[in-house]
């Protein structure tokens, strides 16, 4: 489909732009929502049906449907720029899209055409590029999201789906702008096995990250690192973000996609970023004795995290039951620095979009 074939059912009464600023307050990350929301519902006889667009509002539903037992929930994360003109552009939507999908088969939940996905944000921004806001480091996160709404008890994929699209003014994930995080790196708990979930973007990884979040936060650290279930020994990934070492020869690791691991949109372009430096990226294991003995020797002068919601994060100190170091002299560092710097500057049109990212809404 295209967004043309989206039915848009208009809010009675939109916000101004008085009540816009108002509600948006001090776009605190995920905290208030626009006006409308997009909505495709699929049925096993069907299939997708009924594209709208309309007003944003509670989802009434079953308490059988599905997804309030069984978890059968998958969600994407993207944002919408404003350039300094006043345009509006997407960041890799198809990324979003073919993972999407990938997520969805995952959990045996039907695959949305990317065109369909495509079309619900055209046909949602063409009644929401208000929303859209203009501080630094702003944007409007999209959340699209699928949930088995099957009324039935029974231990099956759903023979009924919702698919909608929210979409909330946000400044970055973590607030103040590059202040280095410290991570936890959790022994005790897992994110993901093998052959597990891990690299299907749904929502139960992420409540599985809870209990090890506030457990890391009662020792202060801000966040949590996993390490791989089956050794315990090699990085995985922290519970919404993907991790990067440098090396103080400016070459730069990050944990290969194993199976386990989320595929990160931020971390594929952040990786293409940094080779475009003439800088080495390698993919691979990284085992978190290579990791500590890297910072204590000085050989790794940086880590950072990045994730759409996060950007690109410095990560300042990291610690666990038995260690604590201080990543380089604790403060952002130059690799870490100029990859946020050429990666928003691409989102925000302020440098020439090289590898072609950037759509227009
Ligand atoms: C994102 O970065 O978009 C995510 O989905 C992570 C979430 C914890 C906000």
């Amino acid at each position: 489909s295209t967004a043309g074939a989206f039915r848009i059912v208009a809010h009675p009464s939109p916000a101004t732009e008085a009540e816009r600023i108002e509600r948006v307050g001090d776009m605190k990350f995920g905290m208030s929502f626009t006006d409308h929301m997009a909505r495709i519902t699929w049925t096993a006889d069907g299939g997708w049906d009924d594209r709208r667009i309309e007003p944003y509002g509670p989802i009434p539903m079953d308490p059988a449907a599905s997804v309030l037992h069984y978890a059968q929930e998958i969600f994407e994360g993207l944002k919408a720029y404003r350039w300094a003109d006043g345009s509006v552009w997407l960041f890799r939507p198809e990324a979003n899209a073919l993972r999407f999908q990938k997520s969805a088969w995952r959990m045996a939940l039907p695959e949305l055409a990317v065109e369909d996905f495509m079309g619900s944000i055209r046909a949602f921004m063409s009644v929401e590029k208000d929303w859209v806001p203009t501080a630094p480091e702003s944007s409007l996160y999209l959340r699209p999201f699928l949930i088995g709404t099957d009324v039935f008890l029974g231990l099956r994929a759903p023979k009924k789906v919702d698919y909608l699209l929210i979409a909330s003014p946000s400044g970055p994930y973590f607030a103040g702008g590059v202040k280095p995080v410290s991570i936890w790196v959790e022994k005790d708990f897992h994110r993901a096995g093998p052959g597990g979930t891990g690299s299907a973007k749904c929502g139960g990884n992420y409540a599985a990250s809870l209990r090890p979040q506030i457990e890391a936060g009662a020792r202060g650290y801000d966040q949590v690192l996993y390490l791989d279930a089956a050794t315990g020994l090699v990085l995985e990934e922290l519970g919404g973000m993907n991790v990067f070492a440098v090396r103080s020869d400016g070459s730069v690791l990050t944990p290969v996609l194993n199976g386990n691991i989320l595929e990160g949109v931020t971390r594929s372009s952040v990786i293409q970023l940094i080779e475009d430096q003439d800088l080495k990226v390698v993919e691979r294991n990284i085992t978190l004795a290579e990791l500590r003995e890297g910072i204590d020797s000085g050989e790794i002068s940086e880590v950072f995290a990045c994730g759409t919601a996060a950007i690109v994060t410095p990560v300042g100190r990291m610690g666990s039951d038995d260690f604590e170091v201080t990543v380089g002299d604790g403060q952002p560092g130059p690799v870490t620095l100029a990859v946020r710097q050429r990666l928003t500057d691409i989102q925000y049109g302020r440098a020439d979009d090289a590898f072609g990212w950037m759509q227009r809404v």
